[in-house]
């Protein structure tokens, strides 16, 4: 090849590759501003609450001991969910949450890791032993709701799931200590 007919040809190769590098560029900014936007205007987001809590103790006593789990309604109007997972369960294995609310759920483990979700929603965290997993969520529609664990996490994994009672304002009725579990059918 002469020098002649290299330079054309070394210029259409660069006309390529940036290109390619725009069209990339392009593609990356979308995705990132997806990823943005997704976190501010729906609350997904992957859970980044690095908070510690010691797995061989947590249920008998502070935060996730048995009395304390379920759903908790602060006097100031938050609500919070406590839910312990555990081989095969979750406890309580059935929570009500009001509809159109802000709700705070912590989860926490003491033996392996399990992950959860709640059908239809954006709630989706891995529970690790030693941390409190934390995710917001605001229900839209009233109804009953699956939250299955979707991590392996041993022979009975496939029987471990709860349930999440979305229910109309009118019908969220926390006690005098605030408390609200499901009404037993
Ligand atoms: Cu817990 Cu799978």
């Amino acid at each position: 090849m002469t020098e002649q007919h290299a330079q054309p040809h070394e210029r259409r190769i660069l006309g390529t590759e940036l290109l390619w590098a725009f069209g990339v560029s392009v593609l990356i900014a979308a995705i990132l501003s997806m990823v943005v936007f997704t976190a501010l205007t729906r609350d997904i987001n992957p859970p980044s609450n690095v908070e510690r809590i010691d797995p061989k103790t947590l249920h008998l006593s502070g935060e996730f001991a048995e009395q304390n789990l379920g759903t908790t309604v602060t006097r100031d109007g938050g609500i919070t969910v406590r839910i312990i997972t555990t081989q095969f369960m979750f406890a309580p294995r059935c929570l009500v949450v009001p509809e159109g609310r802000r709700v705070t759920l912590r989860f926490a483990t003491p033996d392996v890791i399990h992950g959860i979700l709640i059908t239809g929603t954006n709630v989706n965290t891995m529970v690790v032993p030693g941390f409190v997993a934390q995710v917001y969520s605001e229900f839209t529609h009233s109804g009953d709701l699956l939250m299955p664990c979707h991590e392996y996490c041993g022979l009975g994994h496939s029987e471990m799931w709860a349930t999440v009672r979305v229910v109309p304002e009118s019908e969220f009725k926390p006690d005098p200590d605030g408390r609200v579990a499901c009404a037993q059918r």
